[in-house]
């Protein structure tokens, strides 16, 4: 229980000691400080409560809107966070929370995170960056090559070059998706000087249609691409409702056909083509578009082709699987999360572009900061400030390796296939989307749903899954309260289920201290809720919905 602060006196004196006097080693901070020094995974079993307290209730302890007039001790505070935050957070590297795509770190992080937390720099520019900057274009390089695979001649030529550069290192995939889709508007609507146009940049959306003769712009993404490309809409200006979707075929890839209908629609109503979407990994289904062909349609129309590849870019780090991404190469740009499958602590995207002159589209300069022809890495970023995170990056590129991350890659994929055929060797479970990378949904229907579903008219079906809809929420909801695993969520349309809504576990697979014994008492877990007083009312209902024999037969 944390003990009421104590409150010291404010004056210059105290001010310069929080800035030069170290905590005592015997303090709250100072014990803090050395458990999760010396074991940090002791650290989090300890300290995290699993069981979910309910969010009004801890909504209490963050309640005072009033700044405290006095400073408290560092002691006092640490005392606080440790009973009030801490214990109520989330255990996101317990092996069996499975639901994110936020997952265990390595251990090294947390000491090499302290160096970046230490020197604070910033990367916006060479000034209060230093080292920081050629270390950033070194990580971009090498997600580069990664990705496009080019000669050491053109990374010797253009990592470290004035006025260029391969990427935007950022916060994160939302901010690298919003920076690739201003490059392409960018350079959809560039200057044209002999005609007196000053480029988007300068003369905004409706002056850049108005001098290109168009009725409107539109970016295309199949309808599993990930919200951020809304926000990307409408930051843009060409708003939400011009980002256009397009159905994903059973596989939840996007449907080819239905992409180049959509294109001739477009064409035909005289709106501007921005760029095309390919998705490397959907968030919902870790599923991969047909990019080579995808590649194809935007070279053929001439738009800027992209690759949201924010969760599967690293399975290119693997030589068996790296395959399902051909023709990510041919992308203009692609988006990489490095605080996903390259466990780097929160904070850290990155977008790379095949052409590093792109990048110019997207250039601000400020005499105070960012000037014309430096190496200052703030000129190409959509962000300002920004912290030195790519050193963690850098750290766990040369620590883990391509080849280990080529081992954490694959065993996540073939994870995910055994549980797939877990699953599917169970009477009572369904996999809804087989895994394609590292993620799969699957939903509780018990066998003899199952058995009515085969004969059940589609009036029959539709009644049934709406139940089954509130039965996976039940169950997913208990299992999260329960605190002992974890899987998330989410909406689907299947195919096989006619696209009606069905709601489905999500799994993501990227913790390597996920066992098989874990994922299997999970779907017993998952069983064993379904026949508690949780889920009665579902179970009665299906039953009712079922069986020939009349409800009240069942009752126990
Ligand atoms: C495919 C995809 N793109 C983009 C994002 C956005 O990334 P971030 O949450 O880092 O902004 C995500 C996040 O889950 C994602 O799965």
């Amino acid at each position: 229980m944390t003990n009421k602060p104590r409150y010291a006196e404010a004056s210059m004196e105290a001010m310069y000691r929080i800035f030069t006097v170290p905590e005592a080693p015997g303090s709250t901070l100072g014990n803090i400080d050395q458990k999760l020094s010396q074991n940090l995974a002791g650290f989090l079993q300890e300290h995290i409560v699993a069981v979910e307290k309910d969010l009004e209730e801890l909504q209490k302890d963050f309640s005072d809107s009033e700044i405290p007039e006095k400073p408290i001790f560092v002691s006092d505070q640490a005392d606080f966070l440790m009973d009030k935050l801490v214990a109520q957070s989330v255990h996101t590297a317990s092996p069996s929370f499975i639901g994110h795509m936020t997952s265990a770190l390595p251990y090294f992080m947390l000491p090499l995170s302290r160096i970046m937390m230490a020197l604070n720099q910033n990367l916006v520019k060479i000034e209060t960056s230093k080292a920081f900057t050629p270390m950033e274009r070194q990580v971009l390089g090498m997600i580069h090559r990664l990705i496009y695979d080019k000669n050491d001649g053109f990374y010797d030529k253009w990592m470290h070059e004035p006025g260029y550069s391969l990427g935007s290192f950022c916060s994160g995939g939302t901010i690298a998706n919003i920076t690739a889709l201003w490059v392409a508007r960018n350079c959809r609507f560039d200057k044209d000087l002999k005609n007196g146009f000053r480029g988007i940049q300068r003369a905004g959306l409706y002056g850049a249609l108005q001098h290109y003769g168009y009725k409107g712009a539109a970016i295309l993404v199949s309808e599993r691409g990930h919200y951020s490309l809304g926000k990307a809409a409408d930051v843009l200006g060409i708003g939400r409702d011009s980002l256009i979707s397009i159905k994903a075929d059973a596989r939840n890839k996007i449907d080819l056909q239905e992409l180049r209908t959509r294109i001739d629609e477009l064409k035909a109503d005289n709106v501007a083509i921005i760029g095309m979407v390919g998705v490397a990994g959907t968030s919902e289904t870790g599923s991969v578009d047909p990019l080579d062909e995808m590649a194809d349609i935007a070279e053929e129309i001439g738009c800027h082709f992209h690759v949201d590849a924010a969760w599967g870019g690293p399975t290119l780090f693997s030589k068996k699987y790296a395959h399902i991404l051909k023709g990510i190469e041919r992308a203009d740009s692609v988006t990489i999360d490095a605080h996903k499958q390259m466990y780097v602590p929160m904070g850290a995207g990155m977008v790379v572009f095949k052409d590093p002159s792109l990048v110019s589209s997207i250039e601000h300069h400020a005499d105070y900061i960012i000037r014309k022809g430096s190496r200052d890495l703030g000129a190409y970023t959509l962000e300002g400030s920004r912290p030195g995170i790519a050193m963690l990056l850098h750290s766990g590129l040369k620590i883990i390796g391509r080849s280990g991350y080529e081992i954490l890659i694959e065993q996540g994929i073939e994870k995910a296939h055994a549980f797939a055929s877990m699953i599917n060797a169970e009477t009572d479970f369904e996999l809804v989307s087989e895994p394609e990378l590292n993620i799969l949904t699957y939903r509780y229907v018990p066998a003899f749903v199952k058995q009515k579903l085969a004969t059940a008219t589609p009036a029959q079906v539709d009644e049934i899954h709406e139940v089954l809809n509130r039965l996976t929420k039940r169950i997913q909801k208990n299992q999260r309260a329960r605190g002992k695993s974890f899987v998330s969520r989410t909406t689907l349309t299947p195919e096989a289920w006619d696209r009606r809504r069905t709601i489905v576990f999500r799994v993501v697979l990227a913790n390597p201290l996920t066992s098989l014994e874990i994922l299997q008492d999970v779907l017993a877990e998952q069983k064993h809720i379904a026949s508690t007083s949780a889920c009665t009312e579902c179970m009665d209902e299906l039953h009712g919905l079922c069986d020939d024999r009349p409800m009240h037969a069942h009752a126990v």
